[in-house]
């Protein structure tokens, strides 16, 4: 199986809608370990992405999935109040939402047709424990396979469905909160280093720290600690080989007077994005559960793509967004390395 010490101990994070075949082949080539995020993608996507980046790279990679149980469609009234919520937005423009019918997001068991093929030498779990089948398929093609923790109940989960790794995320991180619960509910609100203190004390598995990482200094804090490795997003956002959009890039390269925010309004499930006009309209506004929330906000957030309107697109990022890089992946990894003290 392959080994997390293996490589330069950092991962950079599977990222849903970011990650390219290039973007993957550039970290994994340059001794780290580059990650697909593929939450929302479809078999054929999968398929395609890994075929690309294996021509790109012999090296290590990583593939990512959601796991979450499926989703009923959300009742006439409760999709109206939804819809309703979103049609006050003060936002200038015309934009129909449809009434939602199931199946909400691509079949895990489908999408993973493509891993069995193709076998990542990583595959990684976040929201949840995979089943059972699925875990010990991995392990026995060889892949190392890892699952997001935000507590210790949830790395005790982890460590005795008999995954490799954790992935510790602390409430500095970009994106989606890990959380098993689909509401965020009990969220322990751990930092990313209270977090690493705990489950260092209480497991036994390789940790993996997430959420405000962003230089070499960071990293070999983490190290020092006792981290296996670092799992790193918001750096990778301005990447050059990333699939961040331009305006998103914008965003974290020059507006970096603003605030990062928890929001459950663009997709149900609490996640940190730069403050945005959509986020200040939303708090504390009905939404629909994950991930019913995301199909219903996907026109706005596709409207607000076509028109150049960040203030209306997911702008994913970590507290420390302020820190990142506009660089070739290569440069990022060659420039953390030699602040880590190496060469
Ligand atoms: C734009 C973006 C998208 C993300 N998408 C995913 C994802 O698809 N799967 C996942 O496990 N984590 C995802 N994350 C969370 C990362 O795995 C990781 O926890 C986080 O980036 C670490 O914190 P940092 O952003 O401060 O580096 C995402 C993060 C960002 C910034």
């Amino acid at each position: 199986m392959k080994k997390l010490e293996n490589h330069i101990p950092i991962i950079q994070a599977p990222m849903a809608g970011y990650t390219t075949p290039e973007l993957v082949a550039a970290v994994s080539n340059a001794g780290a370990i580059g990650s697909f995020g593929f939450a929302f993608s479809n078999a054929e996507r999968i398929d395609s992405d890994l075929s690309e980046a294996r021509k790109l790279t012999d090296k290590s990679i990583n593939a990512n999935f959601f796991v979450f149980a499926e989703q009923h469609a959300p009742s006439d009234k409760d999709c109206k109040i939804a819809i309703d919520v979103l049609g006050r937005l003060p936002l200038a423009a015309d934009i129909t939402y449809q009434s939602l019918s199931a199946p909400f997001s691509p079949s895990l068991e489908r999408q993973l047709e493509p891993i069995w093929e193709h076998k990542p030498e990583f595959l990684t779990f976040h929201f949840g424990l995979p089943p059972k089948y699925i875990l010990q398929k991995a392990q026995s093609l060889g892949m190392c396979v890892g699952v997001t923790a935000t507590c210790l109940e949830e790395a005790e989960a982890i460590e005795n469905h008999g995954a490799d790794f954790v992935v510790a995320q602390g409430m500095q991180a970009g994106g989606h909160r890990g959380t098993f619960s689909i509401d965020g509910g009990g969220d322990q609100k751990l930092l990313t280093f209270d977090l690493l203190k705990i489950l260092k004390e209480n497991c036994l598995l390789p940790i993996v720290c997430a959420g405000g990482i962003m230089n070499g200094g960071d990293i070999v804090t983490y190290l020092n600690e006792g981290a296996a490795a670092v799992q790193m997003g918001t750096s990778f956002l301005c990447c050059d080989e990333a699939g961040t959009s331009p305006l998103h890039k914008k965003y974290v390269l020059e507006e970096r007077q603003r605030k990062t925010v928890y929001t459950k309004g663009f997709s149900g499930r609490w996640a940190q994005s730069i403050e945005n006009e959509f986020t200040s309209s939303m708090e504390c506004k009905y939404v629909l559960p994950f991930p019913l929330q995301n199909t219903l906000t996907n026109p706005l957030r596709k409207f607000a793509v076509k028109t150049g309107n960040g203030e209306y697109q997911s702008l994913w990022a970590g507290t420390e967004f302020k820190k990142a890089r506009a660089l070739p992946a290569a440069e990022l990894i060659s420039q953390l390395v030699s602040e880590m003290g190496g060469s």
